[in-house]
């Protein structure tokens, strides 16, 4: 069959990898790709948020199964447009993808329906969310409503912060409508993990949980990025933990989307905190996490591509998947200054010897090909570099050995991914 896969990060480069190893497909394109990517698939030259452009393309190129990798897509309606021109695809529809596209409407379905996640209150108005915050003390965290690119979360450790963050997304329009209304919710200590599932509106297929480093220095200090590195398993994930997870919040949310009547197709992903009480859910997204998907899909040991089509096709009952026991641990490789500015076009070499060890996978997600064919730094998360190891520890060696053989001026990363694992492992 022909697939088409709608992304160009580090996730798609390795849904990519996996969907082109599946015998099922014949060919792979991708739009737009990216300078590894294009080691898998063929690379079209249309945004992932073309929604016209990518319904054209697929419609002319008698595409069999489109996979969407960012969120963007989704909230704008790929899906219901594909399905519309009767081309299968795997994600939610806009209705679904709400879960992601409105904080709002997720804490709404949690109280609805009892599903664990924090104390809440949704608010259009500074001056009553500022009473609120000063009501409920610090710390407390507010959040944009709509889509802020990963940035429309403030933990705020006083008042006066929460306050500011109100001001800013109410009155100051800093995320434009994403933050024309906010959630201000109870701040939750603990651990956090996340956890994926297929679901194909009526069943969930819990997938193997992965932990991600948000902040972008050494010991999780500095701002928050789209993640500097994760692993899988995340040691923190019980078995029983994870049944607990299963039952009262996947299944239940599945549950309350279908009676909802926005049944939930595609991947959901729970951003969770273990806490003292149990899983809490944080947030959800309705796609495979980015850099998560660089370290579960190397431990996939079953076609991934029959379960995409499975969620699809609402027979996903029909449908069990293996795991390698192996863990996988990736590095994310970023140009100095992410995430806030940087160079763009820095010469990245070295690697083909980086990438020589078996047990080391390199993903890229910001790069291109120069004139020459010379490989160009082109974003902020520029390469994943992914080990593969007995535990976690021997998976960051493996990632950091290849990571040392990389030669590039402008970039740097994180040191010390993987540190609360490997402590929970010795
Ligand atoms: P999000 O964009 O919703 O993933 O939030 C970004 C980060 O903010 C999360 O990964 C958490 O580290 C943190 N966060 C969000 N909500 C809460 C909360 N209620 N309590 C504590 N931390 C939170
Ligand atoms: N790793 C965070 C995300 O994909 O949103």
């Amino acid at each position: 069959m022909k697939v088409l896969v709608v992304g160009s990060g580090g996730r798609e480069h390795a849904l990519c990898w996996t969907i082109a190893a599946s015998p099922l497909c014949d060919e792979l394109y991708c739009a737009p790709g990216n300078a590894g990517i294009a080691e898998e698939a063929e690379c079209v030259d249309i945004g992932a948020g073309d929604v016209d452009g990518l319904l054209a393309f697929a419609q002319e190129n008698a595409i069999d199964f489109v996979v969407v990798g960012p969120e963007g897509p989704l909230v704008l309606g790929l899906v219901d447009r594909l399905e519309a021109a009767g081309i299968k695809a795997f994600g939610p529809s806009a209705a679904a993808a709400e879960l992601e596209g409105s904080k709002g409407f997720t804490k709404d379905l949690c109280r609805k329906y009892d599903i664990p996640t924090a104390a809440y209150e949704r608010f259009t108005d500074a001056g009553a969310a500022k009473a609120y915050i000063a009501a409920q003390g610090a710390p407390i965290v507010v959040k944009a409503d709509g889509l802020a690119a990963g940035k429309g979360v403030t933990v705020a450790e006083s008042v006066e912060e929460a306050q500011q963050a109100v001001e800013d997304c109410l009155l100051g329009g800093r995320f434009g409508e994403a933050g024309n209304e906010v959630v201000v919710e109870a701040c939750l200590v603990g651990e956090e993990v996340s956890v994926f599932a297929l679901s194909d509106g009526k069943t969930a297929l819990t997938l193997a949980s992965a932990q991600d480093h948000k902040a972008v220095f050494d010991g999780d200090k500095g701002p928050n990025t789209g993640g500097m590195g994760a692993y899988s398993p995340a040691p923190v994930m019980t078995e029983a933990l994870a049944a607990e997870v299963d039952e009262r919040i996947i299944r239940r949310t599945i549950e309350a989307m279908a009676a909802e009547g926005k049944p939930y197709k595609g991947v959901l992903y729970a951003g969770l905190m273990i806490t003292q009480d149990g899983p809490e859910l944080i947030e959800y997204n309705v796609r495979f996490g980015d850099p998560e998907s660089q370290v579960l899909m190397p431990r996939l040991m079953s076609d991934l591509l029959p379960a995409l089509i499975a969620s699809a096709d609402g027979v996903l009952d029909s449908l069990d998947l293996r795991w390698y026991d192996e863990a996988a641990l990736t590095v994310v490789m970023a140009s100095k200054g992410y995430p806030g500015d940087y160079e763009k076009g820095t010469l990245i070499e070295g690697l083909e010897a980086a990438g020589s060890d078996d047990n080391v996978l390199i993903f890229h997600a910001g790069t291109a090909r120069g004139a020459n064919g010379e490989l160009l730094a082109t974003g902020g998360r520029v390469l994943n570099v992914t080990g593969r190891g007995a535990t976690v520890e021997e998976a960051q060696l493996r990632a950091y050995a290849a990571v040392d053989k990389v030669e590039w001026e402008g970039g740097f990363c994180r040191r010390d991914i993987g540190w609360r694992a490997i402590g929970r492992e010795s």
